[in-house]
């Protein structure tokens, strides 16, 4: 890979957070606006791959062959309808690469030796990450540049993210060193909901300028578009989620151009 790629990674252990909304679409976003975007769908359930419009016949190769070994980012990798966006999709054979890899000694580095070797340029490559602390969710850390997690805006949210920040100072001291935290973003953001509005105000306390600015909304159109195969921005790009995720891509790219600067 390019080493000017800025590999960035989705992650949040507790379920049905938006990870893999947030990946579809500030993926999509950085396409948009000229960047050249990979996904790499880390998650058995695949909702990245379906939510981008990958029909499951034409997964015949997946990330699973990615970690295994076997098969190239070149040889994984399949288009979208979005130009400037590239997926390689996945299978339910990740379920079972835990268990297959878990004697072999460079386990954790399968992803990153894998993306480490591929000759195509890419700006951003987005990895969306299971829920849980897994060995898949370990691959995309240790590969990664920067973690970037998506917060829902709940009671619960911030017990979480201890649990999170700890686990990337874990990777931090063990298999990647230079791991950065990218951002925070609170996400299904319900502006009639007090607690909402506590909890956006009780992360930027703790976390302060981690946390992005954009506040993503609990939006439908946002929920529907998967069901589609879209991402929110081409199934309804004036909907409130799409906007937000363009005004997401626009700070992540503002703290791109502020870190190469620094
Ligand atoms: N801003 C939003 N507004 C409305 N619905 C949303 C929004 N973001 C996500 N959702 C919906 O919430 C559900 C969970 O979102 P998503 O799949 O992105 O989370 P996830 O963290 O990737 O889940 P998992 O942990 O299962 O991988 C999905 O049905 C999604 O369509
Ligand atoms: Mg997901």
């Amino acid at each position: 890979m390019n080493y000017n790629s800025r590999i960035i990674t989705i992650a949040n252990q507790k379920g049905g957070v938006g990870k893999t909304t947030t990946a579809i679409n500030l993926a999509t976003a950085l396409a948009a606006i000229g960047e050249q975007v990979l996904i790499v769908d880390l998650d058995p359930q695949g909702n990245a791959s379906t939510g981008l419009g990958i029909d499951r016949r034409d997964r015949s190769v997946s990330s699973y062959d990615l970690l295994m070994g076997t098969h190239t980012v070149e040889q994984t990798v399949l288009p979208t309808a979005v130009p400037n966006l590239s997926i390689v999709p996945s299978t339910m054979d990740l379920l079972g690469f835990e268990m297959e890899i878990a004697q072999e000694a460079d386990r954790v580095f399968r992803l990153r030796h894998a993306l480490g070797q591929a000759s195509l340029c890419y700006t951003y490559v987005i990895l969306d990450c299971p829920p849980s602390f897994n060995l898949l969710t370990m691959n995309a850390m240790a590969a990664a540049q920067s973690v970037l997690v998506p917060l829902q805006c709940e009671f619960f949210a911030l017990e979480g993210l201890s649990q999170l920040l700890e686990t990337v100072n874990q990777v931090r001291q063990t298999v990647n060193p230079s791991l950065d935290i990218q951002g925070i973003v609170l996400t299904m953001f319900d502006s009639r909901n007090n607690l909402a509005q506590q909890v956006v105000n009780d992360v930027r306390t703790y976390l302060g300028d981690k946390v992005y600015h954009t506040l993503i909304p609990r939006n439908v159109r946002v929920s529907e578009a998967p069901s589609y195969g879209k991402p929110a921005i081409l199934y309804d790009l004036k909907c409130a989620g799409s906007q937000a995720y363009l005004q997401l891509a626009s700070e992540v790219i503002q703290r791109e151009r502020q870190r190469k600067a620094a």
